[in-house]
């Protein structure tokens, strides 16, 4: 069953944008580059970015580390199209998929790690509670997630600045962002162990990076 979904910059037209606007507003080379960091510090062979829209990212953690095999998975085969152009000019061998926002089409325990980024505040929280247990089925034991998105905001002018994403993304889509909750729900998913690794103040709220291990005992493949 196809589902709907929140398109990277809210409507269709706007998507070949995505990259110029994430340039000029966000720091979003800093957040994705400590993200990949993060990510690339533990033993990784496979890594999947869940959410890859244009694929800025996946193409990060491919140029720093080539012999890691990288795929990204979305729902809107328009920002894909853009992402393997992308990966096509820079040669680098990352297999872009799309899905129709149910189950991953993944084995179990398949993966090292999984990053994502800017995805969680456009779901709503029944989209973020399936997407992190497919994301929890599709990691291997003592695999991580890690994820970069807007988060309760330390002070108000951030709070404010994080109200235009909310109503361009839907209230409903961003309200466990704004309120904090997206460390419980990784608890809730079955995650072990879930840490905050920065903040980031930007023009549209404040963001977090996040770590979620499985347990080795926990997961998939062991
Ligand atoms: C703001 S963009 C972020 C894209 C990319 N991760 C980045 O940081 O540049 C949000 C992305 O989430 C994707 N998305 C929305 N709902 C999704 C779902 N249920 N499963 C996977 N991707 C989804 C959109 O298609 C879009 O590419």
């Amino acid at each position: 069953m196809e589902r709907s979904f929140v398109p990277a910059l809210r409507v269709p037209f706007l998507t070949p944008f995505f990259d110029p606007f994430m340039r000029a507003f966000m720091p979003e080379h800093r957040i994705k580059r400590d993200l990949a960091e993060w990510a690339l510090a533990s033993d990784i062979k496979k890594l999947l970015d869940f959410g890859c829209g244009t694929g800025t990212l996946a193409l990060i953690v491919k140029q720093s580390r080539p012999d890691i095999e990288v795929s990204g998975l979305d729902v809107d085969p328009a920002v894909l199209e853009i992402a393997k152009s992308k990966a096509a000019k820079r040669a680098a061998g990352i297999d872009f998929q799309g899905y129709d926002g149910g189950g991953f089409p993944y084995a179990d325990g398949s993966y090292d790690a999984i990053l994502s980024s800017f995805v969680f505040h456009h779901l709503l929280d029944d989209e973020k509670i399936a997407a992190l247990r497919e994301i929890r089925r599709v990691l291997r034991r003592g695999g991580s997630l890690y994820l970069a998105d807007f988060d309760r905001s330390s002070n108000i002018l951030l709070r404010l600045a994080f109200e235009l994403p909310r109503t361009l993304d839907g209230r409903d889509r961003t309200r466990a962002n704004a309120l904090g909750l997206i460390p419980s729900m990784l608890h809730d998913a079955g995650f072990g162990e879930v840490r905050r690794h920065g903040r980031y103040a930007t023009l549209f709220g404040e963001v977090s990076l996040f770590e979620a291990r499985i347990h080795a005992e926990g997961g998939g493949r062991p």
